[in-house]
């Protein structure tokens, strides 16, 4: 399946939010400090970061962060179009599994995911690819 394209521009700008937001992370225990940008339908772009807990499981990833802000800022509806996320550490880094998990309850498998590979380049891939078969509200009958 074709990733759908979103602009050029977008990409830059989406990736150029992801990171700027990673400069926000609070990240005193990991020293990871990632940022997530969400490219909304709207064509909103909404950030987050990564926000730990010396309780570390109670840590926060920087894609929820997004999800949980785009939420509460713009209400229930909301749906992806692209993602980016992006680390200060120079690491090829992406989404973990709960991150994923998190992510699919907003966006289709072919929503692109822009992250950061091997030696410094940018890569692309799907939600789906990353969380094939995901349970979705479908299931629940959403
Ligand atoms: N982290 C994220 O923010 N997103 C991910 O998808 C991977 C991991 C954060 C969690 C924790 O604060 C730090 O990176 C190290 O795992």
């Amino acid at each position: 399946m074709a990733i759908p394209t979103i602009t050029d521009a977008q990409q830059a700008d989406l990736i150029a939010q992801a990171t700027l937001a990673a400069q926000h992370s609070y990240s005193p225990y990991s020293k990871f400090r990632v940022g997530a940008a969400l490219l909304l339908e709207t064509d909103e772009i909404i950030t987050g970061c990564n926000v730990e807990n010396c309780s570390y499981r109670l840590t926060s990833c920087a894609e929820q962060a997004a999800i949980a802000r785009a939420v509460s800022q713009l209400g229930p509806h909301i749906r992806l179009r692209a993602v980016a996320v992006a680390n200060l550490n120079n690491a090829a880094s992406m989404p973990c599994g709960a991150c994923r998990q998190t992510l699919a309850e907003f966006a289709p498998d072919d929503t692109p995911i822009y992250y950061p590979a091997e030696n410094g380049t940018l890569a692309i891939t799907t939600l789906g690819a990353l969380l094939p078969n995901a349970f979705r509200p479908s299931a629940l009958g959403l």
